[in-house]
Order: C-alpha cells, then structure tokens, then sequence
C-alpha cells in the first residue's frame, strides 16, 4: 500500500516489535503448572551433567541448555506443553501475517531454567529460529522480569538519549514481569535478558524455539 494513501496525519509509526502474553492454558492451569513444577525439578535432579554445565555457564542456578534442549519429545509433560504452547505459536504467527507457503511452525528445542537468589541471564537472542519464547512455571514475588531491547539500538549511533517522560512506545527497553502460567513469545531476533533474581525463591522457566519447516 503506498504511504500517501493512508496519510491521516503528518507522522506515522510503523515496523512494530510485537510480544504476545497469555495464559497458557483457559481450563485447569493450576493443575498443569503444579505438575510441570515438579517435572522441572526431576528434570534437573536426574541431570548431572547438566549441573556440571550450569555450575559453569549458569553461576548459582541450573538449565538443560547445555544438556536436552529437546525436553518436548523426551517427557509427556513437556509434549503437552509444546503443544499447547504450539496454539500460541500459531495465533501469533497469524498476528504477524506470516505466510508460511504451506509449511508449519514447529518446536525445534526446548529446556528447562531453574534460577535461584541471584541467577542472571545476560543479554542474547535466538539466532536460526523464527518465534521464540519463555513459559512461565513460578514467579515468585519480586523475581526478576524479563528485559527487551529496541532491536534497532545498535543502528542508533548518533541519536540522543530519550527524555525521562518519553511516551512508553519510545523506550528503548521494556520489562515485563511475567506471573505463573503464562506463556511469552516474541520474533526471535529481539533480544532479551534476564537481570539478577533477587527473591530469595527460585524463578522457574522454560523457554524454547519454533522453526519453520
Ligand atoms: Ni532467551
């Protein structure tokens, strides 16, 4: 469509940066998570090697990354979760007008984060994969949020800093503080950090990729 013809007022804003946030499940998510909860900690309990990875990549805390990241077709919890985290996956696609030429969205990984009092996960994105995304299985009170970038920052060489009463849609960062039970997916080339964990309980995630196949 050609710019001129939508033109109602002298700036528009366009390319948007979308994140999807929902409940994972309408009925019996109480259930689900509690089960999953326990699933997490069997994960990491029977996984060794995984803690010997996270003692080094994951100072204080305990992920899979670097062990299964295909906890979806290894355990029937984590199938119902990729799943039902699939539905998602879809609708969001279909927000983004993605035109998948008779191919699907499909998990390509997916793992665990166990993150105690003090576990960060530093700034990175997803590289290879089209939607990526964290499911939320405890969010205790004051746990960390999840941090996104403008995903333009790095071409922002000379700009100025933002005002301090900057309208929300012109913050280079947003937060979202997640709760329990909610799945959060955004385009996998946004990047995204996880600051130090400051409650004294553990913050439990797991996140994932879908690729198009
Ligand atoms: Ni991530």
């Amino acid at each position: 469509m050609p710019l001129g013809s939508t033109l109602t007022m002298p700036i528009q804003s366009w390319f948007p940066t979308s994140l999807y946030v929902e409940p994972l499940l309408a009925n019996g998510l109480a259930r689900f998570n509690r089960e999953l909860l326990e699933q997490c900690y069997l994960v990491r309990d029977t996984d060794p090697h995984g803690v010997e990875w996270s003692d080094e990549h994951y100072v204080n805390g305990y992920t899979s990354y670097g062990s299964m990241t295909d906890l979806h077709l290894r355990y029937p919890h984590f199938e119902d979760l990729a799943k039902a985290i699939g539905r998602h996956a879809q609708k969001f696609a279909r927000h983004l007008d993605m035109d998948l030429q008779g191919g699907s969205l499909r998990m390509s990984s997916c793992w665990v984060n166990i993150m105690p009092a003090n576990t960060v996960h530093s700034l990175h994105l997803h590289p290879l994969s089209v939607i990526s995304g964290t499911y939320y299985v405890k969010v205790p009170k004051d746990a960390s949020s999840i941090k996104f970038e403008d995903p333009r920052l790095s071409s922002m060489m000379a700009a100025p800093p933002k005002l301090e009463g900057m309208r929300p849609r012109n913050q280079q960062f947003v937060t979202l503080q997640p709760k329990a039970g909610q799945v959060a997916l955004w385009e996998s080339w946004l990047r995204h950090e996880v600051p130090s964990n400051r409650s004294e309980e553990d913050r439990i995630s797991i996140s994932f990729n879908f690729d198009w196949v």
